[in-house]
């Protein structure tokens, strides 16, 4: 797979412009402040419908305009596909080959990429939080099913939170609800504690021998997840949910 072009309009300091990449090693290179990083986001945009270096939408939008769009042409082992994302204050709207995607989460996905960024050294230096958000966008290109259980997930943590503020102000008495509420959080967060879980093997199985080769055998990379509820990574599905 690889993008044959790409087309910015109103995205960033790029008013229209379509840049056509090679097969192989692509070098952009220009004064400061010319918009090479803008070109990296652009790319990393339309394969998460987010930006790697900002979670405000509107800061891709070029200044004094009403929406982005980045359209893009991917040749992929079957042919070609044409991906455009619309980005406007109203919000987002994603194509795949000319079909609307009624889903961010269907859309993602639709090619994967790989960003390193100076922005990356904040994985080790930065808060848990960082790190988090990192985990979540690679699983999430890969698994459709992982985007819909965070969203869950953070709806119901919502909900439950508005839930307890009632309880508070006794504006509700039922503690029913509450238990329900719990248990729904407990299911989601058991099942994306179960794939970070093994997506983090995964990585630790790539970037071991990356590691041991770069540091000349001197060195081991130990990938560990220290989650709140304190389980391990060999406990199944029902021993995390018991947990939380
Ligand atoms: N939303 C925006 N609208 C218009 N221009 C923008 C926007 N966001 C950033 N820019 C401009 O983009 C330029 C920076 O581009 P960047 O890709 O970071 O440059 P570099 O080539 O140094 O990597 C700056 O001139 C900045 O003013
Ligand atoms: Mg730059």
């Amino acid at each position: 797979m690889y993008i044959k072009e790409i087309t910015l309009t109103n995205y960033r300091n790029y008013t229209k412009t379509t840049i056509p990449f090679e097969n192989k090693v692509n070098v952009i290179l220009g004064e400061n402040a010319q918009g090479k990083t803008n070109v990296m986001e652009s790319i990393f945009v339309l394969s998460m419908a987010k930006s790697h270096r900002t979670s405000n939408d509107k800061e891709l939008i070029k200044w004094d305009c009403e929406y982005a769009k980045l359209s893009g042409i991917v040749e992929k082992h079957r042919g070609p596909v044409t991906l455009d994302l619309v980005i406007s204050t109203k919000g987002k709207k994603a194509k795949y080959n000319h079909i609307e995607q009624k889903k961010l989460s269907q859309y993602i996905g639709s090619i994967n990429t790989v960003m390193f960024a100076p922005e990356d050294l904040n994985l080790v230096k930065g808060s848990p939080q960082v790190r988090r958000k990192f985990i979540d966008m690679e699983i999430g290109q890969v698994s459709p099913v992982y985007m819909h259980d965070l969203s869950r997930y953070q709806k119901i943590l919502q909900q439950r939170n508005q839930y307890l503020k009632q309880l508070q102000t006794k504006k509700q008495t039922d503690l029913s609800l509450l238990d329900v509420l719990t248990l729904q959080l407990s299911e989601m967060a058991a099942k994306i504690l179960k794939k970070r879980f093994d997506f983090l093997q995964l990585l630790q199985q790539w970037a071991e021998p990356i590691h041991k080769g770069i540091s000349r055998d001197l060195e081991t990379l130990k990938i560990e997840y220290k989650n709140s509820i304190d389980v391990s990574e060999d406990a199944d599905l029902s021993k995390m949910l018991e947990a939380y």
